[in-house]
């Protein structure tokens, strides 16, 4: 699984984004150490406030399969034509949501935030430094 397979993962999952309010599509695709892939798209709703992330659903996928870890890399895409050119970045919830599972099999997974001009490539701990997690409440 290369980075742009990884990518293309994402950018195929926002093709099912359910954005009527927005019309901001997001896509994003977790990679395990096994190699596995999760995806995942944002799901809005008629009462606004309650959508769903793109990166809260692949988690939610993952973690409702049994996945407790192993994460090693994340790609998230947003709609080429906004923001800017600038890549998105997780959302302070995501990354929250995002930290958990990292945190539950001790990896730091790469995030790749894809935008129409570059790829910025960060981490999960440097998104989210001093995180509060399960380790926290041990
Ligand atoms: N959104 C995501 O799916 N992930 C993020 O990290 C940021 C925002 C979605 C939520 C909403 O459906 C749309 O983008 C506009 O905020």
């Amino acid at each position: 699984m290369t980075d742009d397979d990884l990518i293309a993962a994402a950018r195929s999952a926002a093709a099912q984004s359910y954005s009527p309010y927005s019309q901001f599509p997001v896509g994003a695709a977790l990679l395990f150490a096994d190699g596995s892939v999760v995806t995942g798209t944002n799901i809005e709703n008629a009462s606004y406030g309650l959508a769903l992330c793109a990166e809260t659903v692949a988690v939610s996928k993952a973690m409702a399969d049994g996945v407790r870890g192993g994460l090693v890399k994340v790609a998230v895409t947003g709609p080429d034509d906004r923001g800017g050119g600038d890549p998105i970045t997780p959302c302070g919830r995501c990354r929250q949501v995002l930290n958990e599972l990292a945190q539950l099999g001790g990896t730091d997974p790469e995030i790749l935030c894809v935008g129409p001009n570059e790829v910025r490539r960060t981490t999960m701990s440097a998104l989210l430094p001093d995180a509060f997690g399960p380790a926290s409440l041990s």
